[in-house]
């Protein structure tokens, strides 16, 4: 006994010489700002717009900066190449994501795609939602992308101080079309509303610091009546709203797949028939959340460019001159623009491009984790470490987009580079936005169809008085233009008249 006892004591020593050796002998972290004990960066991690501090801190500490945070590593990537040399080439170990124990595990926000841990499960939801999102496949929503950017700038030109709730409008109402093949009500649609809930409940429920069990998770555990455990009757009541809207629209379509009341094609009808009707209890839940993973993912993202596009246009009426002329040169004014023109309308792309550049949807992305421990430039980041790219650093990179403040098309032509890389706006690596390539056809025949038909002008802040061009987004995992209001009207009759007549066909 007395041996075993020994034999325990001395394995122990070793160990923890070993642990101490090999940890000294391991490289540093990343430079970054100087951490507290226990604390570490705590105190100095900014609380918003959050980017903007980040870009700072790489004047002084270079692109790649460790942070942490009491005792969680964070690995902030400010540039391109270190983004594409960790996240896409060492993509086999930065591709899962941080737990959220209180958003993601308790109310559930982490079964659909963009929470989840890189699982089975999920390259399941993945490859389900990729084959219809992608190719050929997305050519079929073309006339329905046309249809709602045709209704969309309608209504702007009736009701232009709604643009936000209009554009709102837009963006779910073409989501839950080619998610479910539901028809959205014009006003008071009880899906988007739901959603709009949704998403306020998973901004509280994400909000770093908020919820103790996030640094301690088997708090979750613990009974009911013990003092401090009121996040869980929060948690339940927040779940059951998610789950409304995960299983509200997927039921409304499974019960009228053979309808005249569904509209096709749509992504759960056109998996449905390509199973022949009939799933498998494990095919259901996977097509549950990946349909549901699709409208959370096109409910509010596209929202923030177009508003975005509206915005630059009234700060910038030259560019607006200038891809107006280039539609009327090559559309000419007797139809309106399709997505089969985009090759043909190298300038409204390069707006398009610019819009997402100019401020990005999402400046931080959506945070990865790294799953095993790394060397990068002879500096050590650990398995477990946040790992969040700095998207909006990335787009405003002075070396690639000359006075990026500016919204300047022009800074497009004839440099493929430049074009290629505002790809970063949809992420890397294995986690790239599966919807990019839809969110591009939404956003760009929302964009000519605008400066095809209308003005817009007299861009005004909430107080009344006129935007300068050094506009503050908000901020957020989707940041948004500040609240604005601008005029836009019909270039003339005709072109109203031929608005009306394409919706009426
Ligand atoms: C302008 C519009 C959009 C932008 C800028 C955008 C951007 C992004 C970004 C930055 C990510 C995180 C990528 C990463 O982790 O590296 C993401 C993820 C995602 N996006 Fe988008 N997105 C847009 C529109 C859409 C649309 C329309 C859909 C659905 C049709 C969609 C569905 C998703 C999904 C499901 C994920 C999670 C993917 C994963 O975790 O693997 N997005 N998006």
């Amino acid at each position: 006994m007395e041996n075993t006892v020994l034999l325990a004591l001395a394995v122990a020593a070793v160990s923890y010489a070993l642990i101490r050796l090999l940890g000294r002998r391991r490289p540093p972290y990343l430079p970054g700002p100087t951490p507290l004990p226990v604390l570490g960066n705590l105190l100095q991690m900014p609380t918003e717009r959050e980017w903007l501090v980040f870009t700072e801190w790489a004047k002084t500490y270079g692109d790649c900066i460790h942070l942490k945070v009491l005792g969680q590593s964070i690995v902030v990537l400010n540039s391109f190449e270190a983004a594409s040399d960790l996240l896409e080439k060492r993509s086999a170990m930065y591709s899962s994501r941080p737990r959220l124990v209180m958003a993601g595990e308790l109310i559930g926000f982490a079964q659909a795609m963009a929470l989840m841990p890189y699982t089975e499960r999920f390259r399941q939801l993945r490859r389900m939602a990729h084959k219809e999102l992608t190719g050929a496949a997305l050519q079929r929503y073309w006339p329905l992308h046309e249809h709602d950017s045709r209704y969309l700038v309608l209504k702007v030109m009736e009701h232009p101080s709604d643009l936000a709730k209009l554009v709102r409008h837009y963006a779910g109402s073409v989501i839950l079309k080619v998610t479910y093949g539901y028809q959205t009500k014009p006003e008071d649609d009880p899906f988007l509303l739901l959603a709009e809930k949704v998403m306020g409940a998973f901004s509280i429920a994400s909000k770093p610091g908020n919820w103790l069990v996030d640094f301690v998770p088997w708090l979750r555990h613990l009974p009911d009546c013990v003092p401090g455990t009121h996040f869980k009757q929060v948690a339940r009541e927040l779940s059951a709203l998610h789950m409304q809207v995960i299983e509200g629209p997927y039921h409304w379509a499974l019960a009228r797949q053979d309808t005249p009341e569904v509209i096709k094609p749509n992504f759960v009808s056109t998996v449905m028939s390509r199973k022949a009707g009939s799933l498998t209890a494990e095919e259901n839940e996977i097509l549950l959340w990946s349909s549901a993973s699709l409208f959370g993912g096109g409910a509010d993202t596209t929202v923030s460019s177009i508003t975005s596009f509206y915005l630059a246009m009234a700060l910038y009426p030259e560019v607006q001159a200038k891809g107006r002329a280039e539609i009327d040169r090559v559309v000419g004014d007797r139809r309106l623009p399709q997505l089969s023109d985009q090759q043909d309308l190298p300038y409204i792309e390069a707006i398009m491009r610019e819009v997402l550049r100019w401020n990005p949807v999402a400046p931080l992305g959506v945070p990865h984790l790294s799953t095993q421990d790394d060397i990068y430039r002879d500096r050590f980041i650990p398995s477990g470490a946040i790992v969040m790219s700095n998207i909006w650093a990335m787009l405003h990179d002075p070396a690639m987009f000359p006075n990026p403040q500016e919204f300047n098309p022009d800074r497009f032509l004839g440099n493929e580079a430049a074009l290629k890389r505002t790809s970063v706006a949809f992420g890397f690596g294995r986690r790239l936005c599966p919807g990019m390539n839809f969110a591009e056809s939404s956003v760009f025949i929302a964009i000519a169809t605008a400066l095809a038909t209308c003005e817009i002008r007299d861009p005004l802040n909430e107080n009344g008085a006129p935007i300068l061009r050094e506009v503050m987004y908000e901020t957020g995992t989707i940041s948004h233009p500040p609240p604005f209001t601008c005029s836009v009207s019909p270039r003339s009759k005709d072109h109203s008249d031929l608005l009306e007549a394409s919706l009426a066909c």
